[in-house]
């Protein structure tokens, strides 16, 4: 797909096909055709309305927001991709900084065009791969084309990073299995020079005690794998790491889950994926962050072999952790990975996970829970991240909820003894695994709701949504702003 800013008049744009928001009450704006005005009468500014005649797709948009504009032109790329026109023109829609406008619409139609569709036999292909953006048919400031222009860059590396996370996590677990998920950390490394990876075997988790991780591989007929990807530009303001959870496959082991919840658990490994996603986003972005990536790659299976509801488990840190419920087991996995992340002396220390069913039912399914120790680091995130158009909650620790997860026979327990506020008590499980010196630098982000679609919602397809990247891309990147700025 080709995005171009063309500095002309949208009427001076040769086209095959001409797309117009309707925000709100412009129905009047000068470059609405006469011809069209009719049809327009009638039309409420909702949905969109498809002229073929006149070539004009119009799409109503309630007003000029971020994610409203990436929702407009996602439906606008997927209305006119069936037709046989090569490209669509379109006049520039200020949302706020010139950067982040073009940004979204380029994102927009990048991740509105995300299919995953490898299974099909029947794969249509779309005609349609250019958009001519008009920067003289807005009628407020100037433009800042410099800005304009970076964004479109920006927004095609940031939509690519996601649409690479949504093709990991969307493939089958027969085929994406932890030494998978390691090949392809190995070839996202090949593609850059400031990448670098680590991969590490069974071998290496008995060496350095990480006893949690393994009990949860115990019988799985795949390998687990500890995937450590290193982003090292020239420059770096600070090093932050990235923990993700890579359960290819989460049955629930011996705490069975029922059939209707194990379909979709390929999709837990989204927070693997959304760390490789970062990794690849900030080397193209080349942002000034030495960025690791620390990935838990494993199966949760059953059989003969399998951990136990009963078991202590001695983890890498130290604590020891009763086993309730062999399905709680991404917070094993994590347990073990944000030790050896402490190691690497992060400033900043995020995880990432589809952690809970409880904050898809606390939150809903479009939006990821923040947790962590520090007001200040949660807030920053949620704020610094908005444009990107992710949805985040803050969900607040408190001491009463602590209680729920202690042990009778080990330090800690895998599972609450009350079902009720299940997502803080997972997160609450975590930060028993967080240094005291590391509390205020430490975020959890609990992506399961919208990690993964059973419908198609907004811009995305039903599937994988990469649900982390772009939010912690934004993040990152206005957070570099902040501190240079400083
Ligand atoms: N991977 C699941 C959480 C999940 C559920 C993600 C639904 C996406 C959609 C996790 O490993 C799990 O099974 N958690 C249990 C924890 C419980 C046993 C304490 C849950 O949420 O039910
Ligand atoms: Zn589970
Ligand atoms: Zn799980």
């Amino acid at each position: 797909m080709k995005v171009k800013l063309l500095d002309r008049k949208i009427n001076e744009i040769e086209a095959d096909f001409e797309v117009i928001l309707v925000v709100d009450k412009n129905l009047n704006h000068e470059f609405i055709k006469d011809t069209d005005k009719f049809a327009l009468f009638n039309y409420k500014g909702e949905g969109n309305l498809l002229l073929a005649e006149s070539g004009r797709l119009y799409i109503g948009v309630k007003a000029l927001e971020y994610d409203r504009v990436r929702t407009a032109l996602a439906s606008a790329y997927n209305a006119l991709k069936g037709y046989a026109i090569k490209n669509f023109k379109i006049a520039f829609y200020k949302c706020g900084c010139d950067r982040r406008s073009t940004m979204a619409m380029v994102e927009g139609v990048l991740l509105g065009g995300y299919e995953f569709n490898k299974y099909k036999s029947d794969k249509k292909s779309s005609s349609l791969n250019e958009i001519l953006i008009s920067t003289q048919e807005y009628s407020g400031e100037q433009i800042d084309l410099q800005k304009a222009n970076f964004g479109i860059e920006q927004g095609a590396i940031t939509a690519s990073a996601a649409n690479f996370a949504r093709d990991g996590v969307n493939e089958i677990p027969e085929i994406y299995t932890p030494e998978k998920m390691a090949s392809e950390a190995e070839i996202l490394a090949s593609n850059y020079d400031d990448v670098s990876v680590k991969i590490y075997d069974e071998d290496f988790l008995r060496e350095q005690n990480m006893n949690a991780f393994l009990a949860v591989n115990r019988s799985s007929a795949h390998p687990p794998r500890l995937i450590h990807l290193i982003y090292k530009p020239q420059r770096c303001l600070k090093r932050v790491v990235f923990v993700g959870k890579g359960l290819t496959y989460d049955s629930g082991g011996l705490s069975l889950k029922p059939a209707d919840y194990m379909l979709t658990m390929k999709s837990d490994k989204s927070g693997a994926l959304a760390a490789m996603g970062i990794i690849k986003g900030a080397a193209e972005l080349e942002l000034p962050f030495e960025i690791h990536a620390v990935i838990g790659a494993t199966e949760n299976m059953i059989g003969g072999d399998s951990y136990k509801p009963d078991d202590v488990l001695l983890s890498r840190s130290g604590v020891s952790i009763e086993v309730r419920n062999t399905d709680a087991e991404g917070r094993l996995v994590l347990a073990d990975c944000l030790s050896y992340a402490q190691d690497l002396e992060p400033d900043l220390l995020i995880d990432m996970a589809t952690l809970t069913g409880a904050c898809v039912v606390g939150l809903g399914e479009y939006t990821s829970g923040i947790m962590g120790n520090s007001e200040e680091l949660k807030r920053k995130f949620k704020d610094l991240s908005g444009s990107s158009g992710e949805l985040f909650s803050i969900l607040e620790f408190n001491d009463y909820l602590r209680e729920l997860i202690k042990s009778s026979i080990a330090d800690v327990s895998n599972c609450a003894s009350s079902r009720y506020g299940g997502a803080i008590t997972a997160g609450l499980f975590l930060d028993k695994f967080i240094k005291d010196e590391y509390k205020g630098k430490w975020l959890h982000l609990d992506i399961a709701g919208p990690a993964y679609l059973e419908k198609a919602w907004g811009y995305y397809a039903a599937g994988a949504t990469g649900a982390g990247v772009r939010a912690s891309l934004y993040f990152l990147q206005a957070l570099a702003k902040e501190l240079k700025d400083a």
